[in-house]
């Protein structure tokens, strides 16, 4: 129960989803948890449920202020930040043909953009700490293309490859600080919950997503958070720039 004591982790999408369930195990294993989130009133829900280990810092993931207010705070209250876990991002169903410029924007720009700006704000304060570990999330769909997601798809590839930059970055300033990538298959949270119902020809959407997974299920939070774990931890120090993909073998 102390794979992480006395680790601070700022997680961006906190308050809900996958980012909630590893602020839960981050805890768990003795260390601190900032949950930073655009919403205020989950988030601070679960703040105040995982008492005082636990720090709501309100952030929108795509305003750089917001960002450095958030890891200031985490160091005010915590005294350190050691790890970023990027889980903040948006799922939206789209093609080449019916996108829009600014529906393009608004998706690249929380799941790209906003992954970017997190690494860039958080490095400063992990040099300060002697080193750290960076986790970003993408997606199956960041390694391999789908025929109704293409924004999604190019905002997780984009993550994929700013992950192996921060990493080999930090890995020749030698600064300590490892970064990888996790990609789940589809994770039964909040964020698919609009497609479990969505019949898909003579299936409901709960079957037919179940179904592109071999284990024939889907994931849970808790499975991706325990991965997510292991990257934070020190078990992993070996591991920078590389891809965790937990997706009941969807991709194999
Ligand atoms: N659920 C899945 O099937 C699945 C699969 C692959 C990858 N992912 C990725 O995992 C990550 C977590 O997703 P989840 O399934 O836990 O979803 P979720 O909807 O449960 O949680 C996402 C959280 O991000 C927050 N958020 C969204 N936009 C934000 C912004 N601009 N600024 C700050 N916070 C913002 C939301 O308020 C929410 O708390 C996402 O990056 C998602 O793309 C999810």
């Amino acid at each position: 129960m102390s794979r992480l004591a006395d680790k601070v982790v700022l997680i961006s999408g906190g308050a809900s989803g996958i980012g909630a369930a590893t602020a839960r195990l981050v805890v768990r294993e003795g260390g601190k948890a900032v949950l930073a989130d655009r919403d205020g009133a989950k988030g601070r829900a679960l703040a105040r449920e995982l008492g005082d280990a636990v720090l709501f810092a309100p952030l929108d993931v795509t305003d750089e202020t917001a960002w450095n207010k958030a890891v200031a705070a985490t160091v005010e209250t915590f005294g350190s930040l050691h790890g970023l876990l990027n889980a903040a991002g948006v799922g939206v169903r789209n093609s080449i043909e019916d996108c829009s410029l600014a529906e393009y924007r608004r998706v690249n720009d929380i799941n790209g953009l906003g992954t970017f700006l997190g690494c860039q704000a958080a490095i400063p304060a992990m040099k300060q700490a002697g080193g750290g570990s960076i986790v970003n999330i993408s997606s199956v769909l960041g390694l391999r293309g789908a025929s109704y997601a293409m924004a999604y798809c190019a905002s997780k590839g984009a993550v994929r490859l700013l992950t192996k930059h921060v990493a080999l970055h930090c890995a020749q300033m030698k600064y300590g600080i490892r970064c990888n990538s996790v990609h789940p298959g589809y994770i039964d949270t909040p964020m698919i919950a609009p497609r479990l119902d969505q019949p898909v020809g003579n299936m409901s959407g709960r079957q037919w997503l179940e179904e592109l997974h071999p284990l024939g299920r889907l994931g849970r939070a808790e499975e991706v958070a325990a991965m997510i774990l292991f990257l934070l931890s020190d078990e992993s120090s070996f591991s920078t720039g590389s891809e965790f993909v937990c997706d009941g073998g969807l991709t194999a």
